[in-house]
């Protein structure tokens, strides 16, 4: 029903599509030819509203114009320069902007193209911070669980998502999982669970285990993403943070889902009153329409790595041909002005309580088994039929089929609609859930 029909002079066989299952989509592709605002659309022009912001990128909604010919301008006076050794204004005036949403002190933001980039970077910015300070001997990195950290490997070796892992070998030797918070009383609970904080204090018993000294960093997401929205304990990264401070740990928190607005502030650590050493950040930078993501450190950490370094010379063996490139740097400088111009964030956490109230009162529709949600993210879980996550796929393909394109995780669907929707966007994404749900 209302599949894009593969076009005769056009073979879908040679592009290899990433994290999707290839034979099946080929045989019955599902695709979107134009967007614009809160929808996509078809190639038979059907709307189909955007329920997850594409991949939690469209925070201000399709096609922004402003965006589109802030690009153009810019690949028509400076494409590319080299970022290294060379460099143009965009990229320094993109930084001070970001360091004006991303809590006090983190002020100093190195450019990436990814998530996945921006995890790699800040796992050798640890290293490289306790070296210059004589710690070289602090190799092991601490993650979670359940955690998403792109697929870089060394985002891999971080990773908690089983199959994320299971064909790539043994990851980085000494990385550390901490448990999971999704324990049995955090079922159904709207916003930061009550129970759950002490399981932060298995970063604690890896520092009595391997030694605390031997620890470079602990990377969490402040609301575990990709695996189903798993807000974080209340107390659980005060917590995380204290035991990092106790044992001179960095606390890496990876904003790749939860930065620009997702929590109802510009970034999760200001939304829970945490903040981490290192934050990494993509997606909503640029409003996913270039490729750009960053690592914005507190600045001691860039001081350190700059003082510490070689007297001349560089201080930070590590960058992309596309770092800071020009035409994302423009994009994400239209994007701050609409941050800024449209209130996004404050938007954000206005919709929040409706947004809420809407995605928990489908707690009884067919199948639901949990709920969990914090600011504009829920993730609404089914009990599997048939092998685990089968269900929640055949889910999405029929939620396109009957108007509403999300991301679904295993049998958990995830909303993240764009940060510019309104209370009827709202309820016509629960609507159409309910519908798919129950058909
Ligand atoms: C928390 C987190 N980190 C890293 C990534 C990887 O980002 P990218 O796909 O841009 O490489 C993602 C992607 O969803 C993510 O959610």
């Amino acid at each position: 029903m209302g599949h894009a029909e593969p076009q005769a002079a056009v073979s879908l066989q040679p592009f290899w599509m990433p994290f999707s299952p290839n034979k099946e989509f080929k045989a019955e592709p599902r695709m979107f030819v134009r967007a614009e605002g809160m929808y996509f659309y078809t190639p038979d022009n059907r709307a189909v509203i955007d329920a997850s912001s594409g991949l939690f990128c469209v925070a201000a909604g399709h096609c922004r114009r402003e965006i589109a010919e802030a690009v153009y301008r810019q690949l028509q006076t400076l494409d590319f320069t080299a970022p290294f050794l060379r460099a143009h204004p965009k990229a320094f005036e993109l930084a001070q902007r970001v360091s004006e949403f991303t809590p006090e002190g983190m002020n100093r933001v190195f450019f990436v193209n990814s998530g996945s980039e921006a995890v790699d970077t800040a796992m050798k910015m640890a290293l490289m911070y306790h070296r210059v300070r004589g710690q070289s001997q602090r190799q092991m990195f601490v993650s979670r669980e359940r955690a998403y950290h792109g697929v870089n490997m060394g985002g891999v070796a971080l990773a908690g998502m089983v199959n994320n892992r299971r064909a790539f070998g043994t990851g980085l030797p000494g990385v550390y999982h901490m448990r999971h918070t999704a324990i049995p009383e955090n079922r159904m609970v709207r916003g930061q669970p009550e129970h759950g904080a002490d399981l932060a204090d298995d970063l604690l018993r890896f520092c009595q285990l391997y030694g605390g000294e031997n620890i470079a960093a602990c990377f969490v997401e402040p609301i575990a993403g990709s695996y189903g929205c798993l807000p974080p304990p209340k107390g659980y990264l005060d917590r995380l943070r204290k035991i990092c401070d106790d044992n001179g740990i960095l606390l890496v928190f990876d904003e790749v889902i939860t930065g620009w607005g997702r929590t109802g502030s510009a970034f999760g650590a200001q939304t829970f009153g945490v903040t981490p050493d290192l934050m990494t950040m993509a997606k909503a930078i640029t409003n996913g329409s270039q490729p750009m993501g960053a690592v914005v450190a507190r600045q001691p950490v860039y001081d350190a790595i700059m003082e510490g370094g070689p007297k001349m010379g560089i201080e930070f063996f590590h960058g992309y041909t596309y770092s800071a490139h020009p035409a994302s740097c423009a994009a994400g400088l239209a994007m701050m002005d609409i941050f800024r111009d449209e209130k996004l964030i404050e938007r954000s956490a206005a919709l929040t309580p409706y947004f809420l109230d809407t995605m928990h009162a489908m707690a009884d529709a067919p199948g639901v088994i949990d709920i969990r949600s914090c600011g504009l993210m829920a993730g609404i879980e089914v009990a599997a039929v048939g092998a685990p996550g089968a269900r929640g796929h055949e889910l999405q393909k029929k939620l396109y089929d009957i108007g509403l394109n999300l991301k679904n995780t295993g049998d958990t669907l995830i909303v993240a609609p764009p940060l510019v929707a309104e209370k009827q966007h709202v309820d016509e994404i629960a609507d159409k859930i309910r519908r798919a749900l129950t058909a």
